[in-house]
């Protein structure tokens, strides 16, 4: 069997720098025409200098003009005049709640203060790309963050904001709450509960922020992105660590899936029946909430099982050492 799709798009990925930047930035633009590119570097990218000098990079280690970066700013509070600068050049702001997840110490300590930036971002018609995590109990996070989601959805209407790797299944109760907002799912929440990450042997490979919750929540996912919700949109967050700083005392969060996430979700869209929806997932929700129209760029995808290795230089990539039952053949560009 075969199965084509048109400018797949990655709405949440992780490129990181240096060496790793040159390892993984080859492996999304091999399956995809492009990914929005997250600002969590060492020094978070926050000022039209650091994120013109990042964009260089990342296209340099992509090596493919058929991927397109759309590059995002570590949301912090910006001028008018700063925020003008940068605009065209941006797809969104990244807020983190300070101290969440991975390189995130600089983000947003208190909620009250941010009113004014976002402000000027629904003026200017920037995009609020939120990673919705309180810093209470781990399985409620997501949960009580939901205020602060409803929060800025009704305080700025016009705003487009989208809620990133959402795990639960009271946060897909926001999107039918408000038009102005859309989520972004995961592969590894469509395929995962607490249980596989702690409930036997516990697996750093599979731990990430969020954590993966409930079998409710799980089952909650799928059916909306099934379904074929208009206004959820495939993010991968891939998020690569070496190995050593996964299989250690104090294991980072990431899942690295970049290498797999496509033929992976052609394995669970087939499964499910729903080929057919898959590319509104992957592509066209995105190309309508955000505005965006990638380059031209086909992926040919076939139905011929191949093994996921062991690692991808120094990381180990999501579904190591197990089967996939498609893989991409042929890209057209
Ligand atoms: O698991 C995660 N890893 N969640 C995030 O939000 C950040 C990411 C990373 O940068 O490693
Ligand atoms: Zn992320």
């Amino acid at each position: 069997m075969q199965f084509m799709i048109d400018a797949p798009l990655d709405m949440h990925l992780h490129l990181r720098e240096a060496e790793m930047l040159q390892l993984v930035a080859p492996l999304s633009a091999a399956h995809f025409a492009g990914a929005v590119v997250m600002p969590n570097l060492l020094s978070p990218v926050d000022s039209h200098q650091k994120l013109s000098a990042y964009r260089q990079a990342v296209v340099d280690a992509a090596g493919d003009d058929s991927f397109t970066p759309y590059m995002t700013l570590f949301f912090r509070p910006y001028t008018k005049t700063e925020l003008e600068t940068v605009r065209d050049h941006i797809i969104g702001i990244k807020l983190y709640p300070a101290g969440i997840t991975t390189q995130s110490e600089a983000g947003v300590a208190d909620f009250e203060a941010i009113g004014e930036t976002v402000a000027l971002m629904e003026e200017l018609q920037i995009p609020l790309l939120v990673h919705g995590e309180s810093n209470g109990f781990v399985m409620e996070r997501e949960r009580e963050f939901l205020a602060i989601y409803r929060w800025l959805a009704k305080s700025f209407p016009r705003l487009p904001i989208i809620m990133e790797h959402i795990t639960t299944a009271d946060t897909l109760d926001i999107l039918d709450e408000f038009p102005n907002v859309a989520a972004t799912v995961t592969l590894h929440h469509l395929m995962l509960t607490l249980d596989d990450v702690v409930g036997g042997l516990m697996q750093p490979h599979l731990f990430c922020k969020p954590i993966a919750k409930t079998p409710h929540d799980l089952q909650a996912l799928q059916t909306a992105v099934f379904s074929g919700h208009p206004r959820i949109l495939f993010g991968s967050d891939s998020a690569p660590h070496p190995t050593h700083a996964k299989e250690c005392c104090g294991c980072a969060a990431g899942v690295f899936s970049a290498p797999v996430a496509l033929p992976k979700l052609v394995e669970l869209f087939a499964a499910e029946d729903r080929l057919d929806m898959l590319a509104d997932f992957v592509t066209n929700n995105a190309q309508r909430f955000y505005g965006i129209s990638p380059g031209p760029k086909t992926v040919h995808l076939q139905s011929k099982a191949w093994t996921v290795p062991q690692a991808y230089g120094t990381v180990r990539p999501f579904l190591a050492g197990e089967k996939i039952q498609w893989q991409v053949t042929a890209i057209e560009k």
